[in-house]
């Protein structure tokens, strides 16, 4: 049956297809025919509970090969093995994705072959979500997926639907079709993770380089006691400068006036102005990776060298003049880091906006946030950022500014492994 019919898209490719306990279940028995019908082959392993919703022979039947689903049989292990299993494959796909399956994934769990499978293979894996709309949109659930889209992991779906259980909403796993389609854009990318050397050097993940942040507001004076400044506390640039040293970075954190005692492990630099800034980063450099999360003032004027006084002439009139623009300087310069990283703080059309930042300060990824009222991103304690590279958008859950300092410096660590930009 294998080929009648369909291009050979997927030929000699090697996919493992992890099929988790979900009523969708029965759509993965067709995704397999889809998959052999484009020349892949395709190893199944089953989760208990998926067994409870279709039989291990069902895919025995259509995959033309033994189903695996025990950790501890001595047979498959002689034969196989579960490293060999989860190395084989050029792919591994997780069709239905349970919220359970993607719960022990991210924690790195691995009670049964299926997720021993997933925390030991060398390869990306593709997950299909499967559940009730609740389930999938309750924030332990969303957090889940947003650390395996961390660890690499690539997803399809879930679609918007009418679900099993008579709800509506997304939770509905990609049809087999889908499914295929995003096999085949994935296996036309490197599908490797990074070698062991790489992950090894993940206590220090930035080991060796030096990473220059800047952080809080620029103070633009208009005379000897009034100012022009932007609302940022500096505590989400202080964090990544903190996350950056623990990563083992060489950190300069280019600091504007802010309430926070100054990192360990860094060295700070204190300045006021947007021009002060731009000296102080451009002496800094050399450096592998910039991170500009301060927020800078766009404009400044020219200050007056007395206090202006109220009353005299009216209200004084104040003629601004721009700023430089520190990230796209460095971004555009000669001396420019290997990966040069902005912020965005909107208040409407947030990505949109970022994308555009992206591509006139010429940087490699924006994290965006929506500080629209109501949001306390500023001088709050969480953020809830978008990644906007030239490759898409990553969209991340609400965290402490601390906790998504960490998770961007490993992504960024993860950026530079690969030894590319996104
Ligand atoms: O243009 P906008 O201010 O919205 O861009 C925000 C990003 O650019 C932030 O990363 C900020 O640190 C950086 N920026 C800068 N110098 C400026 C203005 C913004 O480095 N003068």
């Amino acid at each position: 049956m294998a080929g009648v019919g369909h291009a050979q898209s997927l030929a000699a490719k090697r996919v493992l297809l992890i099929v988790g306990g979900g009523i969708a279940a029965y759509k993965s028995l067709d995704l397999v025919r889809r998959l052999r019908e484009r020349g892949a082959r395709v190893r199944v392993v089953m989760t208990a509970a998926a067994k409870e919703f279709v039989t291990p022979l069902a895919f025995v039947s259509v995959a033309n090969e033994k189903v695996y689903d025990d950790l501890f049989s001595a047979i498959d292990e002689q034969e196989v093995g579960h490293i060999q299993l989860s190395r084989d494959a050029d792919l591994i796909v997780v069709a239905p994705a349970t919220a359970h399956i993607m719960a022990r994934a991210a924690r790195g769990l691995c009670d049964d072959l299926a997720t021993t499978l997933l925390l030991a293979t060398d390869k990306r894996v593709l997950y299909a979500p499967a559940m009730n709309v609740r389930m999938w949109l309750h924030p332990a659930t969303q957090r889940n997926v947003s650390t395996l889209h961390g660890d690499g992991a690539w997803f399809v779906g879930p679609n918007v639907g009418d679900m099993a259980c008579g709800e509506y909403g997304p939770g509905r796993m990609s049809e087999p079709l889908e499914i295929v389609e995003a096999i085949e854009t994935a296996l036309k990318q490197d599908t490797r993770l990074p070698a062991p050397e790489g992950l090894l050097a993940r206590g220090g993940a930035l080991e060796g380089l030096h990473v220059v942040v800047t952080s809080g507001p620029t103070h633009e004076p208009i005379d000897p006691v009034r100012y022009i400044a932007n609302r940022s506390s500096g505590r989400q640039g202080h964090a990544i400068a903190v996350a950056a040293a623990r990563a083992g970075a060489r950190v300069t954190l280019v600091s504007g006036p802010v309430a926070l005692s100054d990192p360990p492990g860094c060295e700070v630099i204190h300045i006021k102005s947007a021009r002060d800034m731009l000296t102080a980063v451009e002496a800094t450099l050399p450096a592998d990776i910039f991170i500009a999360a301060a927020a800078v003032a766009d404009w400044r004027i020219e200050p007056a060298r007395d206090k202006i006084k109220k009353g005299e002439c009216g209200a004084p009139s104040l003629s601004l003049v721009e700023n430089p623009d520190i990230l796209a300087t460095v971004s555009q310069g000669l001396r420019r880091p290997r990966l040069v990283v902005g912020f965005a703080a909107e208040t409407s059309d947030l990505i949109r906006h970022a994308q555009e930042k992206l591509a006139r300060k010429g940087c490699d990824l924006i994290v965006a946030n929506d500080v629209s009222e109501g949001t306390d991103v500023f001088g709050g304690a969480t953020n809830e950022a978008h990644l906007v590279t030239r490759s898409g958008v990553e969209d991340w859950p609400r965290l402490r500014k601390e906790d998504l300092a960490e998770r961007l410096v490993a992504r960024l660590a993860q950026m530079i492994r690969a030894g590319a930009t996104p």
